[in-house]
């Protein structure tokens, strides 16, 4: 992008959002050089900028006070107003936007040249201002080349969202909807500006000066008043087949490596046999406990949950990162007292969550990364002023249960802060920059877009949270989770020139295409089909399955069968191989993304063919990273001939990778039922709630 595109975006936005004026470096350019900037402009762009001039007019129009020309109250906000009030913003005020969209008159004929010409196939159909959503993304009809045989019985499955996004579709009026959205941001403001932050900053700061206590007595005489509402115990067979025991006998082989030369440690170095430490949290320890409940090692757990209740502390003087603490040590205890009903895990994760909330005293409410579990206190990383944004988005799933867990609200109404302020932040066609600003509460201008690292998450929770309340129409966060997956689909999705492999690649500073993708992005097609049978569009479906087929190649392609942490694709003919690994990126850290998915779609459709290719894979682990103490991260996949070891056994190794190649390979694919259950982003599950 040269740098007048850049200038005349950054107007385009400035002008439209009616920033302020004094110390906006844009604004006080001369008269002659913004003139002289005009006529350098492409025609598209002066477009652009005329468009939004116009729609910041009618905006302001709609906030004269007094006698306003239409009053807000008379009108009644539709039903699923959300997404044309998210897309026009996007088509307005997005500095990424790519102006050509604007101009393309069939977005749905641009897939189908995919993977031709890129800058063509950036355009979106659903961006298009004045043009209805289609309940549907054009990628539907995508594609005479590759067959994709539909579900018959998906039907079968589809609550009724999809709708809601019909009777979008019947609502063509700009002008009301762009009221409607004025009412909305209006009402989301006020509610959070008037009620919420006192109240919720006084129960934060109790909260965080007494740890030990819930609603201001102990946490464990609170919970016995609660008695008859705390969890009972569920029950596991441990393992039915041979697969199974293999796993077990993996799991046995990590727990005693980890055992003898990291007990109480985080993690264990298997190769040097030595100890890890990160936390200072035993998280080895607290991540493993729901695999090896479900896995039915009584004796081990057993070890495991005297080390939680005698030697688990958390008022040590560190800085620990909200997050990984989050989803590990919160989410393993909240998973350990939901699958055993040991209340023990229940006071453990009550303390942590108190000591956690120092995160949530930011001036926006968008929590800081990095929080001191002894002094209670927070700050941003050392390294920027800025958290993940997959970070801050994916916390939500284990303050909430933990809130309905003990009926204090606290942890959740911090964290439904955080859902909201996100929600109602401009995305690019429903995709988030992957860091924000704990201070001021926004996205980092021009920072990337990836479904990998640091936005991954922020994805699949958006659909976990509304799977855990219970699917609500008109539920912002599955709105927004739609919305995101067209933007995957028009935005990240291409194909491979010759062998057709569909990947998602990465906007870097926002909108430059790079096909690199991260063997994170291999949860998806598990996200995707999870959504799929709970009631998203089939293009969903038609995604996950082709992603499925990509992400098996990562692994089965490599000499050792294990996929590389980062893969590159061939944009055009030009590059030699359609899937290649550049030699810094071609390590493996045990990671279960691509295990996970594979585990959703046995689970979801009982088709078997899906451990076969888990089942090649764990045997790949076990031929290349099993050693004497444990197993181990692989410095480079492409050896087969004396595999560089890295010497790290991660602790997801254990909660996540093991956990879902067991649940792959059992009989019962229902071991865990996914409509009462649903998995944290480390692999813990926790129970849905009918609201
Ligand atoms: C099972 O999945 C594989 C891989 O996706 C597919 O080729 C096969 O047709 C499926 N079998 C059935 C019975 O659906």
């Amino acid at each position: 992008m040269t740098n007048t595109d850049h200038v005349a975006l950054t107007l385009a936005s400035t002008s439209i959002t009616g920033g302020v004026p004094s110390d906006d470096g844009n604004l006080s350019l001369s008269r002659k050089s913004l003139r002289r900037s005009w006529n350098q402009l492409p025609r598209c762009q002066r477009n652009l900028i005329i468009m939004g001039l116009t729609a910041f007019c009618f905006t302001a129009l709609l906030f004269l006070p007094g006698d306003q020309l239409i009053n807000i109250k008379d009108v009644h906000l539709k039903p699923g107003a959300a997404p044309f009030h998210i897309r026009r913003e996007n088509t307005l005020q997005n500095p990424h936007h790519h102006p050509h969209s604007a101009q393309s008159k069939d977005g749905s004929s641009l897939i189908n040249e995919l993977p031709g010409d890129i800058s063509a196939a950036v355009a979106s159909p659903m961006t298009v201002g004045s043009h209805p959503i289609k309940a549907k993304p054009a990628i539907d009809k995508f594609d005479g080349t590759m067959d994709y045989p539909m579900e018959t019985n998906s039907a079968e499955n589809v609550v009724n969202l999809p709708e809601t996004v019909h009777s979008l579709n019947e609502n063509g009026n700009g002008l009301i909807d762009i009221v409607n959205n004025v009412e909305q941001t209006l009402e989301q403001q006020s509610s959070l500006a008037l009620d919420e932050p006192s109240s919720i900053r006084d129960e934060l700061e109790e909260a965080i000066r007494q740890p030990s206590k819930l609603a201001n007595v102990d946490i464990k005489q609170h919970l016995l008043q609660m008695e008859s509402q705390l969890a009972k115990a569920q029950h596991f067979h441990g393992a039915t087949n041979e697969r199974q025991a293999a796993v077990v006998a993996a799991f046995r082989h990590s727990w005693a490596g980890y055992k003898k030369y990291a007990w109480g440690h985080d993690n264990l170095k298997p190769v040097s046999q030595g100890s890890h430490e990160w936390f200072g949290l035993g998280l080895s320890i607290v991540d493993s406990l729901d695999t090896m409940y479900i896995m039915g090692l009584e004796d081990e757990f057993n070890e495991a949950r005297d080390w939680v209740a005698n030697s688990l502390h958390f008022h040590t003087n560190r800085d620990v990162n909200l997050f990984e603490v989050t989803i590990r040590v919160l989410g393993g205890l909240l998973s350990a007292y939901h699958l055993s009903g040991d209340r023990m895990f229940l006071v453990k994760a009550s303390e942590l969550g108190n000591r956690l909330l120092p995160s949530f005293l930011s001036p926006s409410g968008i929590p800081y990364s990095d929080v001191n579990l002894g002094e209670r206190s927070a700050h941003s990383p050392k390294w920027s002023p800025d958290s993940s944004t997959s970070e801050v988005t994916t916390i939500q799933l284990e303050f909430r249960d933990l809130s309905r867990s003990t009926n204090v609200p606290i942890y959740e109404r911090v964290v439904n802060v955080v859902n909201e302020k996100i929600h109602a932040l401009d995305k690019s066609h429903g995709l988030v920059p992957i860091f924000i600003n704990a201070n001021t509460g926004t996205f980092r201008n021009y920072a990337t877009i990836s479904l990998g690292a640091r936005g991954d998450s922020y994805y699949e929770y958006l659909l976990k949270q509304w799977l855990q309340t219970g699917r609500k129409d008109n539920d912002n966060l599955i709105l927004d989770y739609m919305q995101a997956i067209d933007g995957v689909l028009t935005q990240l999705m291409r194909r491979t020139p010759r062998e057709k492999w569909v990947y998602i690649g990465e906007l870097i500073n926002g909108h430059d295409f790079k096909p690199k993708m991260d063997h994170l992005t291999c949860y998806l097609p598990g996200t995707l089909l999870l959504g799929h049978q709970n009631g998203m569009p089939d293009s969903h479906l038609m995604l996950a399955r082709d992603m499925m087929d990509t992400c098996y190649q990562t692994y089965i392609r490599q000499p050792t069968q294990l996929a590389a942490e980062i893969s590159y694709f061939a944009l055009n003919e030009k590059d030699e191989n359609d899937i290649y690994v550049k030699p810094n990126d071609a390590h493996n850290l045990l990671r279960p993304e691509f295990i996970e998915s594979l585990y959703y779609f046995y689970a979801l459709t009982g088709n078997r063919t899906y451990q076969d290719m888990g089942w090649n894979i764990f045997q790949a682990f076990e031929k290349h990273s099993k050693v004497a103490a444990g197993y181990t991260s692989l410095g480079n996949v492409k050896n087969t001939l004396n595999t560089p070891m890295r010497d790290l056994m991660e602790s997801f190794w254990m909660s996540e990778t093991l956990k879902y190649f067991y649940l792959l390979f059992s009989d019962n694919r229902k071991e865990i039922d996914l409509d009462k259950w649903v998995f944290n982003s480390e692999g813990h599950p926790l129970p849905v709630y009918e609201n």
